[in-house]
């Protein structure tokens, strides 16, 4: 089993993190790709700028992970405007904030599939108390993005980049309504690159620069937005953007000098960094990822596994549910029963763990592994019905992990159970679900712990 866990020396910073963004943006809304063409677009602007090696590499960075904090508002999206929070990301990136505008927007997007009488309720408090509301929701997502990316060892310049994203050159952005060049640098490149590439998607080339164009001055630093009317000039600058190769060349763009290979500690780091913006997603995913990793650690300690291979598993079980960030949380909050495409919507997510994990070339097996934490023995699972031995012992755990912390946490339609329950309900699937060895060995290692509840 060793080839489970090759070490990862081999991982490059901008390889990984490139990977990871694609996270952020099926978190956003956003067609895929989102956070790397934004890194070109503003590292483009950075050169004509002239700016030094050490800031380039910041800006990349910043550039990259810009939508870390974008998970921690989503429910709260939903409460407020009953709607499914994807959509309302993607198209409220397209509103320039003027007063029209922002009507027609909460009009349209408030909702739609919710009751008259609900639907009345949220766009009255909306109405009420939408500026309280919006510099909250943009708060939360920045403190957070600039919390997480600090975990990461990202300097404060980086953190700050991210932290200030929504402040606009005219002291009208939010939350804390700073103006000019006290807004850092780079928050102000990746302003406009953020509305560059969304506008450049929606409606094409001419469309972005005008846009630019219209905001500067008001959104934009007006050097800035003179600059990107530069480079967006050069039929270059849009062929690298829109080119199949992109991640490519953005690999090739980190400045030399400054390119990091990830250690061990590292990988760890960010592995739970990004475990942390899943968890914050929902109510419901608070903490998720987190215990998982605890119960799947506790297994495999059980099980004799060796310090590495533990290791390797923890990473695995960190990230599982990375490909959840792309479900909404009308969705992943519903207090009943999921309908057939709500059902479908929830089961794509570990698709999309794969899709997202094996972007990294040292994580394949690790991508297939946390991907089949929803497979069961008899084939019943998903998403491959991947059947009895098919199913990777390191998988198995997962899954007793993944269940057990399902049973003790509180669901959006019903209570926590306590342990001794839970672990009764889950007897019952021994063989059927769930792989024997891995159910006992988490019942011994909870009974270490609470002989009690578990016995
Ligand atoms: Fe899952
Ligand atoms: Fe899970």
């Amino acid at each position: 089993m060793d080839h489970f866990y090759p070490p990862v020396a081999e991982v490059k910073l901008s390889e990984l993190l490139s990977a990871l963004s694609h996270a952020l943006d099926i978190t956003e809304g956003q067609p895929e790709g989102h956070s790397l063409r934004c890194c070109w677009i503003g590292l483009q602007i950075a050169e004509e700028l002239e700016l030094d090696e050490r800031q380039i590499w910041e800006l990349y960075y910043t550039l990259l992970l810009k939508d870390l904090g974008c998970s921690s508002n989503a429910a709260r999206i939903c409460e407020l405007y009953l709607v499914n929070d994807l959509e309302f990301k993607r198209d409220f990136k397209l509103i320039d904030g003027s007063l029209p505008q922002a009507l027609r927007f909460v009009l349209s997007h408030t909702g739609l599939k919710a009751g008259l009488a609900e639907r009345f309720r949220a766009i009255i408090n909306i109405f009420q108390n939408g500026g309280e509301i919006s510099i909250e929701l943009i708060q939360t997502r920045c403190q957070r993005g600039a919390d997480i990316a600090r975990k990461m060892r990202f300097s404060e310049a980086v953190a700050q980049g991210i932290g200030n994203l929504d402040e606009h050159w005219d002291g009208n952005g939010k939350p804390a309504r700073i103006a000019g060049e006290a807004i850092p640098l780079y928050s102000r490149i990746a302003l406009i690159a953020q509305v560059a590439d969304v506008f450049q998607k929606a409606d094409g080339e001419d469309a972005a620069r005008k846009e630019i164009k219209n905001r500067s001055g008001t959104w934009f630093d007006p050097a800035l937005a003179a600059a990107f009317h530069t480079v967006s000039g050069r039929p270059s600058f849009w062929d690298s953007l829109n080119s199949p190769d992109l991640h490519e060349i953005i690999y090739d763009i980190e400045p030399v000098h400054h390119a990091s290979v990830v250690d061990e500690d590292y990988l760890d780091d960010i592995a739970s960094g990004f475990a942390e913006v899943v968890d914050s997603k929902s109510t419901f995913t608070k903490g998720h990822s987190e215990r998982v990793t605890l119960f799947a650690d506790l297994i495999a300690a059980e099980l004799g596994f060796s310090p590495e291979r533990r290791r390797w598993l923890k990473r695995a079980a960190l990230l599982h549910d990375i490909g959840k960030l792309g479900v909404s949380n009308t969705t992943l909050d519903k207090p009943g029963k999921l309908d057939a495409d709500e059902w479908m919507e929830m089961k794509y997510h570990a698709v999309q763990t794969e899709a997202i994990l094996s972007r990294i070339s040292a994580f394949r097996e690790l991508a297939s592994v946390a991907s089949a934490h929803h497979e069961r023995l008899d084939g019943k699972g998903y998403p491959k019905g991947l059947k009895g031995d098919e199913i990777v012992l390191e998988s198995r755990i997962l899954a007793v992990a993944d269940i057990f912390d399902a049973l003790t946490a509180d669901r959006p339609y019903r209570a926590a159970m306590p342990v001794s329950k839970a672990l009764s309900i889950m007897a019952e699937e021994v063989g059927k679900a769930t792989d024997s060895q891995c159910f006992e060995a988490l019942r011994k290692a909870l009974e270490r712990f609470h002989p009690r509840v578990a016995a």
